[in-house]
């Protein structure tokens, strides 16, 4: 117990002293440094404690060697794209967000430069998903077809352009939730594909869909993607016509007709006069 305590003991003072001396540099260190990631592109964002700095970028994949990320090397913004490094997205990365002054004599080997460790990332376990588009495709009359686009990714492989299926191929399912216009029951729907079939749907009456990408491999807090804009399909039958507009329809009618008997009306007299005029001229030239 008693050389449990000593052990305690130089810890805190170990930790301690490596405070004090950071200190000089802490002013330096870039901070707030988190990851931000939709849909597989990821970026490392920091704020900039003082101008005239900058900063590289450095990553490493499992506890192993840090690379440094060729594309944020001294760099004086405050974010670093390191989506095209990631690969494979199904590890843990680490960043390390180093200062330097923006003047270059600075001695790489004798002094160590602030810097600021990320918390760690796994992009496949952890990138956000935006929200899907989908259309509702009728099939009958209790039956449609819940057809989803999936997300693109901004990676590019083999000329092609990656979307979230290509990165998380069976992982990825989605959760189709709708409902009947005017009722608070919703039902739900898993799908293992980006086309889904929903059944048994009431003949004539409206429902109204939503649905999020869902990743049911992943820990709980990152399983859902966003929620899509909601789909409503309209029933066909005509008392779902509404007061307004069957208004409108009448009122549509009614000017229809009216223009009708304006023209005719217009035209039969045009042509009651001409033929009346034809007459009166025949008849005087009769005689000669
Ligand atoms: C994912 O989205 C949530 C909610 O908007 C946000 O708090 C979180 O930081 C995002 N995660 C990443 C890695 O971008
Ligand atoms: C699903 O939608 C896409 C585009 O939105 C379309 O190209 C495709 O043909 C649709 N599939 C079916 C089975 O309707």
């Amino acid at each position: 117990m008693a050389s449990m305590k000593t052990v305690l003991y130089l810890g805190v003072c170990l930790s301690a002293w490596s405070v004090t001396t950071a200190d000089n540099n802490y002013a330096l260190r870039a901070q707030n440094v988190h990851w931000v990631s939709l849909d597989f592109k990821t970026i490392l964002t920091w704020n900039t404690p003082a101008s005239n700095y900058t900063y590289t970028v450095l990553y490493s994949m499992d506890d192993s060697d840090w690379i440094e990320c060729p594309d944020c090397s001294q760099v004086s913004e405050s974010e670093c794209d390191l989506t095209n490094y990631l690969i494979p997205f199904n590890r843990s990365y680490n960043a390390d967000v180093q200062t330097e002054p923006a003047t270059m004599n600075y001695n790489h080997d004798t002094e160590e430069l602030p810097h600021t460790y990320s918390s760690k990332f796994n992009p496949y376990r952890e990138s956000n998903i935006s929200a899907v588009k989908f259309i509702v495709e009728d099939v009958d009359k209790s039956r449609v077809i819940v057809n989803i686009t999936d997300p693109l990714t901004s990676i590019h492989q083999q000329g092609r352009q990656l979307s979230i299926r290509d990165v998380l191929k069976n992982d990825l399912k989605y959760k189709i939730s709708y409902y009947k216009s005017g009722s608070t029951g919703k039902r739900d729907i898993i799908s293992d594909s980006s086309m889904a079939e929903v059944t048994e749907l009431d003949a004539g009456q409206s429902y109204c869909f939503i649905v999020a990408a869902y990743i049911p491999s992943r820990p709980k807090s990152t399983q859902y993607g966003a929620w899509s804009e909601q789909c409503c399909i309209h029933g066909h039958t005509t008392q779902e016509l509404s007061l307004g507009a069957w208004v409108g329809a009448v009122f549509i009618l009614l000017t229809v007709i009216i223009i009708i008997i304006i023209t005719v009306t217009v035209f039969c007299c045009r042509c009651c006069q001409q033929r009346s005029n034809t007459m009166h001229t025949t008849q005087s030239s009769a005689p000669v």
